[in-house]
């Protein structure tokens, strides 16, 4: 049964039992709706506990039903139903309370949560607003102002704040069903609450004004509907009677669930749940993960030391000499003091993770890793004197991975005597917050190093990409071709600032050029300078970089780059940059025609189409839906516009 009803001492307990994360589909829906009718019939019973079996309380509706049509009864009838009952009835919150989860606790009476449980609206991830009542409900238990900020943001939040908020009644101090029963029967002879469908919106707070958490979501959609669509729901839930907040709600929310935003964003939502699944790993174990070897302490061996000492592994990191040990411990030494301000590690944990970590210049500090990063500079030389030295320290059953970004993992792989425990392990800066992770595969690879990898993505929190070997592998090989196609556009008549306006316009968090300037030119420059010697001279080159280069505008960090930075850092269009793309194009005899914005993105995406599917036919990729989680990830692509394969009909 997907809900069992249990009677003890006047207290039904209605348990929800819907793996993998209880969502509301028919099954809970009609449960639920039964379970209101028999315990209000059931004289024996004054009061309900609403709880969860399994990981978690519900954690929305089920996004899969959402392409077909609905069956009876629907959630939002149910809710009245709850709502309207005339027995209290308790949440008892344990996981997530999300969407129609939380909703479904906004409509009992009491709610009472587990210390480590979390409660939020997160509808705007997935281009939807809460659709159950979410909109109107919230507002008349926290104030107006907080409940946009939930909705628009869906941020969840933990139970403690949730109490300070008075989303919650109380938080559990021992088993939270056995406190939720106990609770249930304290209130049980009490006078039943008014429900919130009676009470008034909570006027907005002092230090957060609705209007100021408008404008800043207002600000943050980029083309997003649905944190609009919020704004707009809760402006009805102070305005209109609660019947017509309602149904506005749902018609905001049906419009936007079959709307093109939503079912990009749903396309991620799952393509993000499947990536990094390989079939035949099926059965085989991962090995043990406690401790990791990282070599490099430089901006990537830094990131990755303090994603897995954050994540609770210990680290040893090794450089060059005891200079660079020092310098590499300051670094993540820096990223672990940054986590304890964030308030992303308790002082007690930074204390624990500091300690677990050290940075030394000998490379036997590795005899007892289980997993080697390696993080050292882009060079196939280094590289492979790298994974040698490797071979005489580290366990014969140690996983060896390069992060490198471009080279030819099987290459660096031959260095080692046993290739098949090497893979890549793709970061991406800065490592310990960029979620996505390529696992690079060179052909030959063991299935349990390649199982280890999978885990390791798991335990850092990270999305893991299986990546073939190539030049670039699947992000930097697609970004490599349509940042070509933008330098083309530059000599054929655009400037850098129409291309990033135009790419800003459509979604993304920063345009190519701006993004450039922020990482440095001098790094892709000396790679180019590298290639030269190997380039096919057929191919049209764009010099426009390297000219930057050669009159040393390396970016932002030199107040010059494809911009001019002033003072205060913020990019300026460049007379100078200008003057030498004209030039550029001047020479090599093309008459600049300007591009208009439609065509730029158009140009733009249809070079990432093409080498997406380049990447897929030549099995790069395992599938379309994979090369969408890299873009969307690594580049910010806009996460609703579902990402390149996708938008491309793919
Ligand atoms: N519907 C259907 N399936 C869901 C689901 C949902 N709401 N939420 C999670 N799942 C599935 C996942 O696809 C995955 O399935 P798989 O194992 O077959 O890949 C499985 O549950 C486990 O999910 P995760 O791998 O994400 O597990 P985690 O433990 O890492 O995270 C979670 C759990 C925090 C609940 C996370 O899954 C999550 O954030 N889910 C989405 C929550 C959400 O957005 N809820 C709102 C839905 S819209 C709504 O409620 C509308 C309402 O207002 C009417
Ligand atoms: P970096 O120059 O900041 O750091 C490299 C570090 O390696 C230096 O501290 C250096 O002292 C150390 N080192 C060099 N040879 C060594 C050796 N033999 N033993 C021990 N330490 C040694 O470089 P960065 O940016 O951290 O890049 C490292 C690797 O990560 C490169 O392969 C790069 O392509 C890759 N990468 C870089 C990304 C980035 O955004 N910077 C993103 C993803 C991958």
């Amino acid at each position: 049964m997907t809900v069992q009803i249990e009677t003890r001492d006047g207290i039904a307990l209605v348990t929800i039992d819907n793996p993998p994360v209880n969502a509301t589909g028919h099954a809970v829906r009609q449960g639920l709706s039964d379970a209101v009718a028999r315990t209000e019939g059931d004289s024996a019973v004054r009061a309900v506990v609403l709880a969860c079996a399994g990981r978690t309380f519900i954690a929305g509706a089920d996004i899969r039903e959402f392409g077909q049509p609905l069956a009876a009864p629907h959630l939002p009838d149910v809710l009245a139903r709850i709502a309207g009952a005339r027995k209290p009835w308790v949440a008892a919150i344990h996981g997530t309370a999300l969407g129609g989860g939380l909703e479904t606790a906004l409509a009992c009476h009491y709610r009472i949560a587990a210390p480590g449980a979390a409660l939020g609206l997160p509808e705007v991830t997935l281009g939807l607003i809460p659709g159950a009542g979410g909109t109107v409900r919230l507002p008349r238990l926290i104030t107006v102002d907080r409940a946009l900020d939930m909705i628009a943001s869906g941020t969840p939040v933990p139970a403690l704040r949730a109490r300070e908020l008075g989303l919650i009644d109380a938080i559990a101090g021992g088993d939270l069903v056995s406190d939720a029963l106990a609770f249930a029967r304290e209130v049980a002879d009490r006078p039943l609450p008014a429900p919130l469908d009676d009470r008034p919106p909570r006027p907005e707070s002092a230090e957060g004004a609705l209007k100021a958490v408008a404008a800043r979501h207002t600000d943050r959609a980029r083309g997003q509907r649905a944190p609009l669509a919020a704004i707009e729901a809760l402006r009805n839930a102070q305005t209109l009677p609660v019947a017509e907040a309602l149904n506005a709600e749902r018609a905001l929310f049906q419009a936007l669930r079959d709307g093109a935003q939503s079912k990009a964003l749903r396309h991620i939502f799952f393509a993000e749940r499947a990536a990094g699944r390989v079939d035949r790993l099926k059965g085989i174990a991962p090995r043990p993960l406690d401790h990791i070897g990282v070599i490099g302490g430089g901006t990537m061996g830094a990131g990755i030391a303090a994603a897995c000492l954050i994540a609770g592994l210990s680290v040893t990191m090794i450089e060059r000499d005891a200079d660079a040990a020092e310098a590499g411990r300051a670094r993540v030494a820096g990223i672990l003091d940054g986590a304890r301000k964030r308030g992303k590690l308790t002082p007690e944990d930074h204390a624990v993770r500091l300690a677990a970590f050290a940075a030394r210049d000998n490379y036997e500090a590795l005899a007892e890793a289980d997993l080697v990063i390696e993080a050292v500079f882009e060079d196939m030389d280094v590289k492979h004197a790298v994974f040698a030295a490797l071979d005489g320290v580290t366990r014969p059953d140690a996983v060896l991975a390069s992060n490198t970004s471009y080279l030819d993992v099987a290459e660096i792989a031959r260095a080692a005597d046993t290739p098949a425990r090497v893979l890549g392990l793709h970061f991406f800066a800065p490592a310990h917050i960029m979620k996505l992770l390529e696992i690079v595969t060179p052909e030959g690879l063991d299935d349990s190093a390649l199982a280890t990898g999978l885990a390791l993505a798991k335990r850092l929190g990270k999305i893991p990409v299986i990546a073939g070997v190539c030049d670039g592998f699947i992000a930097n090989r697609i970004m490599s071709r349509y940042r070509r196609e933008a330098e083309y556009m530059l000599e054929d008549g655009a400037l850098p600032w129409e291309i990033d306006a135009a790419m800003e316009n459509y979604g993304f968090a920063m345009g190519i050029f701006r993004m450039q300037d922020l990482s440095g030119l001098d790094i892709s420059w000396a790679m180019r300078k590298r290639r030269a010697a190997t380039r096919d001279p057929a191919e049209r080159y764009v010099d426009i970089g390297d000219r930057l280069c050669e009159a040393g505008h390396f970016g932002q960090k030199t107040g010059r780059g494809y911009y001019r930075y002033g003072e205060d850092g913020r990019a300026q269009r460049s007379a100078e940059t200008e003057a030498l793309i004209l030039a550029e194009s001047a020479r090599k005899g093309i008459a600049r025609q300007p591009v208009p914005e439609t065509e730029i993105m158009a140009r733009l995406l249809a070079a990432m189409q093409d080498e997406g599917a380049c990447v897929l036919d030549e099995g790069i990729a395992q599938s379309a839906a994979d090369i969408d989680v890299v873009i969307v990830n690594a580049f910010g692509f806009p996460r609703w516009k579902g990402g390149p394969m996708f938008a491309g009909g793919a």
